[in-house]
């Protein structure tokens, strides 16, 4: 995909008159649900608040359309959420079929919301269908995109309707695109932690990275085993991607792999921290070990800017500890940070810090498409849109 280049401004909510208006609002509403149906997670929750309230605040009936997981999940129990979280705000979860929606919009009055059901179990949502869209758009006036955490996604509800309205970015969005631009033309001495598993979507980025003289690019969870592989180093039994490594893996001494690690051996049944180059064939690299944390963190208490998207190890089986011990020194660095990716805001979020420092994302594979090209399809879609305000 493209760098952005285009010069076209994005019109921002706050610059629109909304009162008396339906505004459908694309929201990023999709929260892990825990067994027991309640919301697992409210981060991303908390961070569409603040849209909500300004269109309620200024009289606007607002339309919220997002998406949960696939067709078929509800978003009923995060609506009950919100309306916790909103105690001031009249919001109502619209369940059912799309086409008997306009029967309630109808009846809104000014300041009110309604949450339509998982755009998802529309068919066309995820083939940005035009007449979907089309469906979309006749139920508001303006469009206000802030689901940034969705906005690398070319669907109806995030890229389609925003040719058939006038459209506008919201505030959660405006903020993540504010926060994460700096990244784009890093100071010198820019460091990023890249961690997690599938190399095949973080590779872009590395590449990016690199060809923006980020100073080091430092490589965590199964990233680095494949950096291991490609280095001809052993990996053990560790998890390693299929795909084929690029040679700046290989060759590339700014990125940088763990020295030593936590290694499981494969029936579980026994750990150990020791160097990488001593990691045996019936062994799995689960974790950095503890000369590497301490390193790394030299690297985040000393860098002007960090770019943090991916846990050390493998998170979601305990192996937490590297990535604790990076996310505390997140917490107490000089420099700016932008972090994002499930686990790794998970362990930040144990932690306080300021916020004028450290920036965390909404977005997951989002960030990472932002970090790599400078735009995303539904950023794009806004700033193309020329479609006005009915008069
Ligand atoms: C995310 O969680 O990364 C976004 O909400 C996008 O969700 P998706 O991967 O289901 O499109």
């Amino acid at each position: 995909m493209q760098e952005n280049t285009s010069s076209k401004e994005i019109k921002k909510i706050t610059d629109a008159d909304v009162r008396g208006k339906k505004v459908l609002l694309r929201t990023s509403l999709n929260v892990p649900i825990a067994a027991d149906g309640s919301v697992g997670d409210m981060f991303r929750l908390k961070a569409a608040l603040p849209t909500i309230e300004h269109l309620s605040k200024n009289g606007a009936r607002t339309i919220v359309i997002a998406h949960l997981g696939r067709a078929g999940d509800t978003l009923e129990p995060v609506v009950k959420e919100l309306t916790k979280l909103l105690p001031n705000v009249s919001i109502k979860f619209v369940g059912g079929a799309l086409a008997d929606a306009a029967a309630h919009i109808s009846e809104m009055k000014d300041g009110e919301c309604v949450v339509l059901e998982n755009v998802r179990t529309n068919d066309g949502e995820e083939k940005n269908d035009p007449a979907l869209a089309q469906q979309f758009a006749s139920l508001g006036e303006m469009f206000v995109n802030d689901a940034f955490a969705d906005s690398h996604r070319t669907h109806a509800s995030v890229v389609g309707v925003a040719q058939l309205l006038p459209s506008y970015a919201g505030l959660l969005m405006q903020s993540e695109v504010e926060h994460l631009t700096p990244a784009l033309t890093p100071p010198q001495g820019a460091v990023a932690i890249i961690g997690g598993a599938k190399f095949e979507t973080k590779e872009p980025l590395i590449s990016k990275l690199l060809e923006r003289h980020y100073t080091k690019v430092l490589l965590g969870g199964a990233l680095a085993n494949d950096g291991l592989k490609a280095r001809g180093m052993p990996f053990g039994a560790s998890l390693v991607s299929d795909t084929v490594m690029p040679t700046a893996l290989a060759t590339d001494d700014r990125i940088v792999l763990p020295m030593d690690g936590v290694f499981q051996d494969v029936d579980a049944n026994a750990e150990r921290e020791a160097y990488v180059t001593d990691v045996r064939a019936t062994e799995k690299i689960v974790d950095i070990g503890s000369y590497t944390a301490k390193a790394w963190v030299n690297e985040i208490l000393s860098t002007p800017l960090l770019v943090w998207n991916g846990p050390t190890g493998i998170y979601e089986l305990g192996f937490v500890s590297g990535t604790e011990i990076l996310a505390h020194a997140v917490s107490e660095m000089d420099g700016k940070a932008v972090v994002g990716g499930g686990d790794t805001l998970a362990a930040l979020q144990k932690h306080t810090f300021d916020t004028n420092k450290v920036f965390l994302s909404t977005g997951g594979g989002a960030m990472l498409e932002f970090l790599t090209t400078g735009t995303l399809v539904g950023l794009d879609a806004l700033r193309n849109s020329s479609a006005k305000i009915a008069e």
